[in-house]
């Protein structure tokens, strides 16, 4: 496995691939996990060179986020990227992706209004910015995201097509802990009686779930009932919990096909986010 900053290195090892082999795209801020690992797998089983992008973009961190303490552990996620058949690893840095003056930004409408959207302003921008460019640099023929970011997922589909970008975009489930925490690196953040209370939002969504499948389709007392089982754990505060349509992210009254329930609930000072697609 390579590993490369700087942008025409990159462009140079990929220029001569283009066209003959199957170019798979993995964007990640590093810290890898489980998560990670499996899109970077998959990649490797369905690309013929897989290339991933670490890289803890300032941009989508508001001014009261954690951008300086996210964590960084390069040469750890050198090593697991190597195992898990990465072939380039790119590091870039910020003076290259944003060089001064820097004066072009991506903005993704309507869908990032909600949910993290509205708790997190600009975060979108940057996500939908960054990802914009490094799909510009990498040019693959696909990308692989996870279901974990469920509305980033939305919001990257929703560019992908309006700004025509040739990539075929492939979002894979979440990976979890045996007791249904979804990974992440903020799990790191939660202290032992946080992190034992954090399944909540697992043990949230399957009872969602289940009453679902039991034949209650409404919003209303779904939502009710999720709401008392999360505040029943005393560290956990609600900071949304929505049933939504699963392609505008709109909430919807009732669920006719298709829904996603979509969470973040704060353990502590550690915000977590989750969500679950349900099918009628
Ligand atoms: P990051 O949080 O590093 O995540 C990189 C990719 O891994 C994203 O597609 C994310 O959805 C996926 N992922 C994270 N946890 C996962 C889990 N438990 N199961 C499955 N997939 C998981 O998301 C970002 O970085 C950034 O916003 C990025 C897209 C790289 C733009 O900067």
């Amino acid at each position: 496995m390579k590993t490369l900053s700087n942008i025409k290195a990159v462009q140079k090892i990929l220029a001569p691939l283009r066209g003959k082999k199957r170019i798979g795209f993995v964007p990640t801020m590093g810290a890898f996990h489980e998560g990670h690992l499996a899109l970077m797998r998959r990649a490797e089983r369905e690309c013929d060179f897989v290339v991933v992008s670490l890289f803890v973009n300032p941009l989508q961190f508001g001014p009261k986020e954690d951008f300086a303490a996210y964590p960084r552990s390069v040469p750890s996620d050198r090593k697991m990227a190597q195992e898990a058949g990465v072939d380039l690893l790119w590091t870039p840095t910020a003076e290259e992706i944003y060089p001064s003056p820097y004066r072009t930004f991506v903005d993704v409408e309507e869908i990032t209004r909600r949910w993290e959207g509205a708790v997190r302003p600009g975060h979108f921008r940057g996500v939908a910015t960054v990802v914009a460019k490094l799909l510009q640099v990498v040019q693959p023929d696909r990308a692989y995201f996870g279901q974990k970011d469920y509305q980033q997922t939305r919001v990257l589909r929703q560019m992908v097509k309006d700004l025509h970008f040739p990539v075929s975009i492939r979002i894979l489930p979440t990976v979890r802990e045996k007791d249904g925490v979804a990974m992440s690196s903020r799990n790191q953040r939660l202290s032992p009686a946080e992190r034992a209370a954090a399944p909540i939002l697992f043990r949230a969504l399957t009872q969602a779930e289940t009453r679902v499948r039991q034949g209650i389709h409404e919003s209303r007392p779904l939502l009710k009932e999720v709401a008392a089982l999360i505040q029943s754990e005393p560290l956990a505060r609600i900071d949304y919990i929505a049933l939504c349509d699963p392609a505008s992210l709109e909430p919807i009254e009732k669920i006719q096909k298709e829904a996603v329930f979509l969470l973040a609930v704060k353990i502590g000072s550690v915000r977590l986010i989750d969500n679950l697609l349900i099918r009628i």
